[in-house]
């Protein structure tokens, strides 16, 4: 059996690390030993992150849809673990409300920064064991109605993960791609957004909403997941569903 892979004296590159789903993630990282990279285009809460988390991690204010944030970040930090987690938050508003403009926007920021990222881990190519894993959603699954692209760009970016592992298989590069699709939680920015307008949408309060959604998808648990699959000895899925019950393969 193989032994698991340590992050002790590793460096990891968080994008969307300063709040939600990604402050969850460098925060796991960076207890598991890893030197953490963490982008997002705001600087001060990421001053904050870097405030609990101490030298261990390092701010870099940048827009990670942007190909040249990719290609500077990969050289200058050599990441052995890559996560790709910043992403929009939807426009919300049925389909004959959006414009083509709103409809596209996760594609030209959650999509961007898959392919862009992507792209690059393989062209370069980043060193045998290291690690990408792209924050996609259940929505890649059941759709979101009222949130313009989103769907349809979270399944995208899951395609661009299981195509990248493809491409390490074939040419042997040993890299872990992955892609992970948590369910919708009350408890970040850009999923209470989600949570809000879906409660409008059914006539209920957010409260009554929240509640028969059953328990709640922490940040913690998104961590402790990308940790789970950043150092698993055995080779992983490409794509896993995470709900706060636990991660499974998507089959
Ligand atoms: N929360 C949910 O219910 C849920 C469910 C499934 C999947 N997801 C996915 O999980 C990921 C994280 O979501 P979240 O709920 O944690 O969102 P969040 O709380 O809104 O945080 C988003 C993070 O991404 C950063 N960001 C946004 N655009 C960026 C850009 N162009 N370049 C660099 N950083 C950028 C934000 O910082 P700045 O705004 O300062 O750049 C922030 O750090 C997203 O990809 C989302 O689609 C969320």
């Amino acid at each position: 059996m193989n032994q698991p892979i340590t992050l002790d004296g590793t460096t990891a590159i968080v994008t969307g690390a300063s709040r939600g789903f990604g402050r969850g993630i460098a925060t796991a990282l960076s207890a598991a030993g890893a030197h953490v990279v963490g982008v997002a285009r705001t600087r001060a809460p990421l001053d904050e992150v870097r405030d609990e988390l101490g030298d261990t991690f390092t701010p870099v204010a940048a827009d990670a849809a942007d190909p040249a944030t990719a290609a500077r970040l990969l050289d200058e930090y050599r990441p052995s673990t890559v996560v790709l987690c910043a992403g929009a938050v939807p426009p919300i508003g049925p389909l004959q409300d959006q414009t083509w403009e709103m409809f596209g926007r996760n594609w030209n920021v959650d999509v961007a920064q898959a392919f862009h990222w992507t792209r690059e881990a393989l062209r370069r190519p980043l060193a045998p064991g290291s690690s990408v894993i792209a924050i996609s959603s259940g929505a890649a699954i059941n759709g979101s109605p009222i949130s313009g692209g989103y769907a349809g760009a979270k399944a995208t970016v899951r395609l661009i993960a299981s195509y990248a592992a493809t491409e390490s298989e074939r040419a042997g590069l040993h890299i872990r791609f992955v892609s992970i699709l948590p369910q919708l939680t009350p408890l970040t920015d850009l999923g209470a957004t989600g949570v809000e307008a879906y409660a409008a949408r059914q006539g209920v309060d957010v409260d009554t909403f929240v509640q028969a959604m059953g328990p709640a998808l922490t940040p913690e648990q998104v961590g402790k997941a990308v940790l789970e699959l950043a150092t698993a000895a055995e080779p992983v899925h490409h794509a896993n569903t995470l709900t706060a019950a636990g991660m499974s393969p998507l089959v």
